[in-house]
């Protein structure tokens, strides 16, 4: 049995479904990011799970024991809300004691235990501060210090790091990461941001309109994307419209007629021969035809410098619209509104039948 179990989890408001029946299993210890677009039920999920929400159907069940009808403070989750929510008026101090008052720890433990989880965090030495003479990756580490600080079982984290800039948000993803290992708790954190669901979690579940529609390992996510949405969703990729024709064993797409590609599933079309297909951005290359490769004519819609490199926008004869990511430098012979040959291996190209 897994560590947490959530069983045909469901909940709606009046005729809005905000979680359809999940099942969702996490391993003790497990790093799992709850990753989807807007409204699509990630903190409706973490809310049940902490016990803030009831559900209207299905069941929670921790290490065994089914904690569905529990208070959120009898199950002892360590919570950590989007806008971080730190008692103004309480030194950061006081803020990371308070859950430990609240359950009546010894005066003389609280102070021993505050002491050491902002030492873990590195902020021991603004401990007399209070949360407004901070910077948000401060306050961001005061509410972790303050949600770890009585060693919870499991730690929900509502997009903790949305509001912090770039640079500070990749060190506070690393400095979570290690806060992972070095405390062995199970993490559920919430993201809608695909690279920092790629660069955090052991595994990612999808959603889409209060379902998981895909769970797995980063790259699993990323190099099989189980449908049409989740293609589009993870980013970096381009989907296409391509249509099977069974008597020669042929794809058109991009304009152009290929055959099919040892990996493709007849399977994969409709009886009318749809087929959903996808390209990741930087696996179609400028430049003409060349062994293993399908070449194509496009017309370049747009350029844009992206500091790795540059994307370029270009549209196909069938009317498609591809993004394209090259090294910067590249690209100096491509101009916007004329003709380009661009080129892709078969063997990437991902098919998917259409939603
Ligand atoms: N108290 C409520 N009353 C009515 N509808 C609600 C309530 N809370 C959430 N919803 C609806 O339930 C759906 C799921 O909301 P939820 O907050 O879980 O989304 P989310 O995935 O966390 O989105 P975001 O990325 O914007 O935070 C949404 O359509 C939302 O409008
Ligand atoms: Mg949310």
């Amino acid at each position: 049995m897994a560590f947490l179990d959530i069983r045909r989890l469901r909940k709606s408001y009046g005729a809005a479904v905000a979680l359809g029946g999940v099942d969702l299993s996490v391993e003790e210890g497990e790093f799992i990011t709850l990753l989807g677009p807007s409204g699509s039920g990630k903190t409706t999920l973490l809310m049940s799970i902490a016990g803030f929400i009831k559900p209207d159907e299905g069941g929670i069940v921790l290490a065994g024991t089914d904690v569905t009808d529990l208070e959120p403070e009898d199950r002892n989750f360590g919570l950590v809300f989007q806008g971080y929510a730190l008692f103004p008026h309480l030194s950061v101090r006081d803020n990371v004691a308070f859950p430990l008052k609240v359950r009546k720890w010894e005066k003389r433990a609280i102070a021993e235990r505050v002491e050491a989880m902002l030492a873990l965090v590195g902020l021991d030495q603004l401990a007399a501060r209070k949360p407004r003479e901070l910077s948000g990756g401060q306050q961001q580490r005061v509410a972790l210090a303050r949600a770890l600080a009585y060693s919870p079982r499991l730690l929900l984290l509502d997009e903790p790091l949305s509001a912090l800039d770039r640079s500070l948000r990749e060190t506070m993803q690393r400095e979570l990461k290690r806060l992972h290992r070095e405390t062995g708790v199970t993490f559920i954190f919430v993201t809608h941001d695909q690279e920092e669901a790629y660069a955090m979690s052991d595994r990612i579940a999808v959603f889409q309109n209060g379902r998981i529609v895909q769970i797995g390992a980063p790259r699993d996510i990323y190099r099989n994307p189980a449908s049409r949405f989740v293609a589009g969703f993870i980013g970096g990729n381009n989907l296409i419209r391509a249509r099977f024709s069974p008597e020669t064993g042929t794809l058109s797409l991009l304009g152009r007629e290929i055959a099919a590609p040892q990996h493709f599933d007849v399977a994969l079309h409709h009886r009318d021969g749809d087929v959903s297909a996808w390209i990741r951005s930087e696996d179609i290359a400028i430049g003409g035809a060349e062994a293993g490769f399908e070449s194509f004519d496009v017309t370049v819609i747009d350029r844009a410098f992206i500091g790795t490199g540059e994307r370029i926008a270009v549209r196909t004869g069938d009317d498609e619209e591809l993004a394209l990511v090259i090294p910067d430098g590249a690209a100096d012979a491509v101009v916007v509104g004329a003709p380009l040959q661009c080129r892709v291996r078969p063997d990437l190209i991902g098919f998917l039948l259409p939603d």
